[in-house]
């Protein structure tokens, strides 16, 4: 088994883990785009522990993705526990526990971001899902539950007593949901008073400010979401920048994307899906294009495959790819489970 801090180290550009997003077959084309190290997207631990098809499949990875972990969340330290075993046995990398998730679905059963409130419950859980598996344990948290109770320095420290690879920190607060920005002096302050690698995460929707974070905040690595679902190329290019290689960004243009994209999709889902989510992430690459309004709505009317990459075709062949650097900075996606 690789060496995850060795794999971190490599490469500290990490692919956030976002719910009906981050699929096997997102991840197995985010790999190819340069990714470093995975998570899934949360996965139920109540579901595992029912044997649920539906949620087995969720936390379903390859050989190639690896190092992966799976993603947990669930109701108090056993019925993680016996998730987390479960997910060992399946052959993930490492087991990763959210504390992030501020969904009142799930807050309401004091899982997800729910647990910053309750240190005495955080240090049994990570105590009692460490013993259970023989993988690293990591855990991504918020900054606390509101301004007034952030403590991810406290949250840390226990995560380090109880054995904790390491900690990612969304800069948010569970109230703030998506409003704001990450505040990154608030991870740097928790990075320098922490004995734990942390991995920052937030807002990074340019390769130049995830390299700027990286160096400014002290992180051992940072996590991109929304980021790569604007520019697919972020990560080879935040790795480029980091190398101070000169520019070339794997001379990929949008079209060589799509087609590398449609290739890990058609492995992964029947052609129906296929179709869908092509729709769904040309439609993200396109934002802060020219004309990508209308093109999102055109694209949406069309129903065959080989339509849809027709009209991707027509579309990206006019954009000018010396703007894949220039994304725009408007709010996206302002929801999610961490
Ligand atoms: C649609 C969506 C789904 C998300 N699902 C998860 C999840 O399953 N687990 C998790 O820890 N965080 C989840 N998040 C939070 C992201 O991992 C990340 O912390 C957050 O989006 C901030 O990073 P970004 O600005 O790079 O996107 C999700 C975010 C979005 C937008």
């Amino acid at each position: 088994m690789k060496d995850l801090m060795l794999e971190l180290s490599k490469n500290p550009f990490l692919l956030a883990p976002m719910a009906g997003i981050t699929d096997s077959a997102y991840r197995s084309f985010m790999r190819e785009m340069g990714a470093g190290i995975l998570t899934t997207e949360l996965v139920s631990a109540k579901g595992l522990n029912f044997a649920s098809e539906k949620t087995r499949r969720i936390m379903s990875f390859t050989d190639e993705q690896q190092p992966v972990g799976v993603q947990l969340f669930g109701e108090g330290p056993e019925e993680l526990a016996k998730a987390a075993e479960y997910v060992e046995e399946m052959g993930a990398h490492f087991v990763d526990l959210n504390f992030g998730c501020p969904v009142p679905k799930v807050v309401k059963k004091m899982a997800g971001s729910a647990v910053l409130k309750d240190m005495r419950l955080l240090s049994e859980i990570l105590s009692t899902v460490k013993k259970s598996i023989n993988i690293p344990l990591t855990i991504k948290v918020r900054t606390g539950w509101d301004q007034n109770q952030r403590n991810t320095d406290q949250v840390t420290q226990i995560a380090y007593d109880e054995g904790v690879s390491w900690v990612s920190i969304h800069g948010r607060t569970r109230s703030q949901g998506y409003t704001g920005l990450s505040d990154w002096d608030y991870i740097s302050w928790v990075k320098s008073v922490s004995k734990l690698p942390i991995i920052g995460n937030g807002d990074l929707v340019t390769p130049e400010l995830a390299v700027e974070r990286l160096k400014n905040s002290n992180c051992d690595a940072v996590m991109i979401g929304r980021g790569a679902l604007k520019n697919p190329w972020i990560f080879y290019q935040a790795m480029q920048l980091l190398n101070k290689e000169e520019k070339d960004y794997a001379g990929l243009s949008l079209m060589d994307v799509i087609t590398k994209l449609e290739k890990h999709l058609s492995q992964f889902h029947p052609e129906k899906i296929v179709v869908l989510q092509l729709k769904k992430f040309s439609s993200w690459f396109s934002a802060g294009y020219p004309e990508s309004a209308a093109f999102r709505q055109s694209i949406f009317q069309i129903k065959s495959q080989p339509m849809v990459l027709d009209a991707i075709q027509t579309y990206f062949q006019q954009v000018d790819l010396n703007q894949g650097l220039k994304t725009s900075n408007k709010p996206f996606l302002m929801g999610g489970h961490g």
